[in-house]
């Protein structure tokens, strides 16, 4: 059996900001259908690496706040988004308030965690519109995690009802895969 922790990302920094990858992660497509159709002022990057997606919704104007459980990793990405707030911690135990950020994002994160279903309770926990999901298709490719690190859809969905989220709107992307929820409304005082 793997070991969970083998799954972890522990490639070098500079990798998750080449060119080949920002190209294939479509970030800015990515981004803009994260924020699509809502107001949002404020984004959780859950897993943010380096800051790549934080300063992506950064330059849109929004409040980024990101978290990942790599120091190393916080540096890069408070230099990269300095006006970002930055901290250790995990996406089974986000360390912020209920319903702190309108939108919550983990972009190539999900695979990676020890408990999917916890990461996206504790996504739905602090989301107050919508929660989203970027992964890697189920598919062998030259690029990526093995085959044997990568979620099926089903795994992501059947996580997502277990964690209590609602019905999935599904986007497959030309090589990556997306998932949004939305948060019910009506649901704490500032709804
Ligand atoms: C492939 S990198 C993606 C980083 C960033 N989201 C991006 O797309 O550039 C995966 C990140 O997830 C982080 N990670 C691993 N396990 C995690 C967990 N349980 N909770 C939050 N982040 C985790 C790793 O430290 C790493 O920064």
């Amino acid at each position: 059996m793997h070991d969970q922790h083998d799954r972890r990302f522990s490639g070098r920094a500079e990798r998750l900001r080449s060119p080949e990858r920002i190209a294939l992660l479509d970030v800015d497509r990515v981004v803009e259908l994260s924020l699509d159709g809502i107001d949002a002022r404020r984004v959780l990057d859950v897993g943010t690496g380096t800051g790549l997606f934080a300063e992506a919704f950064a330059r849109r104007g929004l409040e980024v706040a990101g978290i990942d459980p790599s120091e190393s990793f916080l540096e890069l990405a408070r230099r990269h988004v300095p006006d970002g707030t930055f901290r250790a911690g995990t996406a089974e135990s986000i360390p912020f308030d209920d319903r702190s950020f309108d939108v919550v994002f983990l972009g190539h994160v999900l695979h990676e965690v020890d408990d999917p279903v916890r990461a996206l309770r504790e996504a739905g926990r602090v989301a107050r519109r919508r929660v989203v999901v970027l992964e890697w298709p189920h598919v062998v490719e030259d690029q990526g995690p093995p085959l044997e690190h990568r979620l099926t859809r089903r795994a992501v969905e059947r996580a997502a009802r277990e964690a209590g989220l609602g019905p999935v709107e599904f986007t497959r992307l030309p090589r990556m895969e997306l998932y949004r929820w939305a948060i019910p409304q009506g649901r704490g005082a500032d709804a």
